[in-house]
């Protein structure tokens, strides 16, 4: 969407993958303190987000959505106040239905009053979820709508499409939104990522800056997932220029964590456009590699093991459509060290884990081929 806004891929954290319904405006504060304070804002996170569940039952008298009063005792706008005061911005949450998933009202019919209402707040991102009834409409329909009302409220607000990719919405996107989810809900544990993962392949003609495949919200930190998956979790989204937003409670975060949310390389990685997004180039058994390429003319690439014990996972400079070289320089984002190596790059790497390498020299000879889009995705 060209609003000027996510011309790289948008950053930050909402509440739903750790805390569901449970959302309230001490958690919202505390989270924003939690981005400054941990590093996380420093290395880019910047949205602040309020999922589902944080309105009334029902519309005022005069049609507006009201924020449950519980949950929201200072009102939206002091919220956005204070967020805004740490150097940060505050997103919400609605649906192009009659109801959000939660079953609380939703935006279908009302958009225009809607967008007013949260540009008056100050909101600066729309996560747009796709339940409820939708009154015969496609999707096309109900989110370019929501698009035009937030256009019309003059603020710059970031808009997310939330409709598990129903109606092919990549095909679409491009001109409707800054990003797009392409699959169902992401769960907390291995297999619900690698399972989004798989569902990824394909879909890699269809983003570039201002509109971004959405592979869903990061789970690094969050129920089963290990360190050692979080890693390779983290190293596949970004090399997909997948929005990063954590999901985890940052205020509570283990150092590991940490450190994996706000590792500064594998971030510039997601953050780079190189013409293309990251794409899987091989696989074998378990074993995978992805590249992706760089704008310097280097080739980013995950090495990628799925089973459960630690294998040598390979690949070759010319499999990364780098030309010949007599070396090669290898940058370890995880290590934080560089070696040089022959045209093959390997890694010894743990089951359920990752190697994420940016690999230098003979230059990108394989075209960074942008495949062209067979939908009707029109602008980019
Ligand atoms: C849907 C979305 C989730 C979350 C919930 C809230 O399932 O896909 O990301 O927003 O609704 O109810």
């Amino acid at each position: 969407l060209e609003n000027g806004l996510a011309r790289t891929p948008q950053m930050g954290w909402n509440d739903w993958n750790s805390f569901y319904c449970n959302v309230n405006e001490t958690l919202i504060r505390q989270s924003a303190d939690a981005m400054v304070s941990s590093g996380m804002a420093a290395a880019g996170y910047t949205y602040v987000n309020i999922d589902d569940c944080w309105s009334t039952m029902s519309r005022n008298s005069s049609g507006n959505l009201v924020p449950d009063p519980q949950k929201f005792p200072s009102g939206m706008k002091a919220l956005a106040d204070y967020v805004h005061s740490k150097g940060l911005k505050l997103g919400i949450y609605s649906s192009a239905g009659t109801t959000t998933c939660a079953g609380y009202p939703a935006s279908l019919g009302h958009e225009q009053q809607d967008a007013n209402l949260w540009a008056s707040w100050g909101i600066d991102y729309l996560k747009y979820d796709n339940c409820g009834d939708h009154q015969g409409r496609n999707g096309q329909q109900r989110y370019t709508a929501m698009r035009d009302a937030l256009a019309a409220t003059g603020r710059p607000i970031v808009y997310s499409l939330c409709n598990w990719g129903q109606e092919s919405v990549w095909t679409w996107g491009m001109p409707v939104g800054n990003s797009w989810r392409n699959t169902g809900d992401i769960g907390s544990n291995w297999n619900s990522i690698m399972g989004i993962l798989d569902q990824q392949v394909g879909l890699d003609a269809y983003s570039g800056p201002g509109g971004w495949n959405d592979p869903d919200m990061l789970e690094v930190g969050v129920g089963s997932v290990t360190g050692t998956e979080g890693r390779a979790h983290f190293s596949l989204w970004s090399l997909l220029n997948a929005p990063l937003i954590a999901g985890n409670d940052i205020r509570t975060m283990s150092s590991d964590t940490r450190t994996i949310l706000t590792n500064t390389e594998v971030i510039a990685v997601n953050q780079d456009w190189g013409g293309r997004q990251g794409h899987k180039i091989s696989d074998n058994g378990n074993l995978e590699v992805w590249r992706k390429p760089m704008s310097n003319g280097s080739v980013a690439v995950v090495l990628l093991n799925r089973g459960t014990s630690t294998s040598t996972v390979s690949t070759t400079a010319s499999a990364l459509g780098l030309g010949s070289a007599a070396s090669y320089s290898v940058r370890d984002l995880w290590a934080h060290t560089t070696s040089s190596s022959s045209a093959t790059i390997s890694a010894s790497v743990p089951g359920h884990g990752a190697a994420m390498y940016i690999v230098t020299g003979g230059g990108i000879v394989t075209p960074t081929p942008t495949p062209t889009p067979t939908g009707t995705g029109g602008i980019r």
